[in-house]
């Protein structure tokens, strides 16, 4: 029999704060980051912790004379965004910087932190013209969206919508300081948003399993996180309780941890051009093509399916490929791409755009006429 003998470096710095209420111990972490005296510079969304009174409770526990708040981010932002973000931050001599939103408030943040002490603009690390060579200001994500992960992650995506270009920037230095997850803070999300940001976790935890990446430790949060988002993600969107979006929030942290250290590859590979070029949401991008890269990818690793089906509460793939499309349905996500607005004429577009680069780490090679074949039976 062959030997599997694991060699791999594990990396999770951030330090996990999990639970009810824990938003309270903000106040505490940022003066142990940066001291009492610190300025902090407090990024956020335009308005759903507004509605909620959430942001007043924070800025009244942060001493608000101290904050200087950037409240424009929006979905999806730009390098433009980030370098205006930097900007103010740099101007009023923050210390600290806190992120409390979703993916894109986290991933603008954590990149206004490391440019801190990064020169130049936001674009040239994107592009990979500048490399991220230290660290920046301390950072401290607080996700209100289960789904992202990048309260975990060393990874922030910025997004050139019209230019059609999704960049990546990524360093160990980037790894937040603190996350923290606080269930609390996702009750306001829409039923439809609970779904899509738990889809992407979910199908990064899937694609991070399958991986040639993945090692035993990625392999046990990420058959954990399956087992959970599978008795919890369609509660979390329909009914929407404290205890399934606990179970959510939980899950997309552990899966932030597991993937930053086995990355997702082919879903998102497909997803993030879906987004670029048809405007699908990140989370049903991802989602969709779930299924069909399971089913590619489980005669590669036939010795760990079983664990996989066990997750799922199936005996086999077409389970869980049923069990998976039973799941999204009931969360009001599409399955194929037909029901993305997508026709037969768009697939060489998707194709020819597909981020290649990720889906070296399949544990089966993929081709272009594979893919071809692949998303044509999706429509
Ligand atoms: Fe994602």
């Amino acid at each position: 029999m062959e030997q599997f003998l694991p060699n791999f470096t594990w990396r999770s710095p951030t330090r996990v704060i999990f639970g009810v209420g824990r938003l309270a111990d903000l106040r505490g972490l940022v003066d142990e980051a940066a001291g009492e005296q610190a300025r902090i510079f407090l990024v956020t969304g335009r308005s759903s912790l507004r509605t909620r009174g959430i942001l007043q409770r924070v800025l009244d526990s942060l001493g608000e004379g101290k904050v200087t708040l950037f409240d424009r981010v929006s979905p999806y932002p730009s390098p433009e965004l980030a370098d205006a973000a930097s900007a103010e931050c740099k101007e009023a001599g923050c210390d600290v910087v806190v992120a409390i939103g979703g993916g894109s408030v986290m991933d603008l943040a954590k990149v206004v932190a490391v440019m801190s002490a990064n020169a130049g603009r936001a674009q040239d690390y994107a592009t990979g013209e500048k490399a991220i060579d230290g660290p920046g200001l301390p950072f401290i994500a607080v996700p209100t969206t289960s789904g992202s992960s990048s309260e975990v992650t060393m990874a922030a995506a910025l997004w050139d919508l019209e230019g059609k270009r999704h960049m990546g920037l990524a360093s160990p230095h980037m790894f937040p300081t603190v996350a923290v997850v606080d269930p609390d803070l996702t009750m306001s999300m829409s039923k439809t948003l609970a779904a899509v940001t738990g889809m992407d976790a979910f199908t990064s935890a899937i694609e991070s399993y399958w991986s040639i990446e993945a090692e035993p430790i990625t392999d046990g949060i990420n058959l954990q996180v399956v087992q959970m988002f599978n008795v919890n993600l369609d509660r979390s969107s329909i009914q929407g309780d404290i205890e399934s979006r606990a179970n959510c929030a939980m899950a997309a942290t552990m899966s932030g941890i597991a993937y930053s250290n086995s990355r997702p590859n082919a879903c998102h590979a497909v997803g993030i051009p879906l987004t670029l070029y048809w405007g699908v949401e990140h989370g049903q991008a991802v989602g969709v093509t779930l299924t069909t890269f399971l089913r590619w990818a489980a005669p590669g690793i036939p010795h760990k399916m079983p664990a996989l089906w066990r997750a799922l509460g199936v005996e086999d793939l077409d389970g869980a490929c049923e069990r998976i499309t039973r799941l999204m349905t009931r969360c009001g996500l599409q399955t194929n791409l037909s029901g993305l607005g997508m026709e037969e004429t768009d697939l060489d577009t998707l194709v020819a755009n597909t981020r290649w680069d990720r889906t070296r780490t399949l544990p089966r090679p993929l081709g272009q006429d594979d893919l071809r074949g692949l998303i044509q039976e999706l429509l």
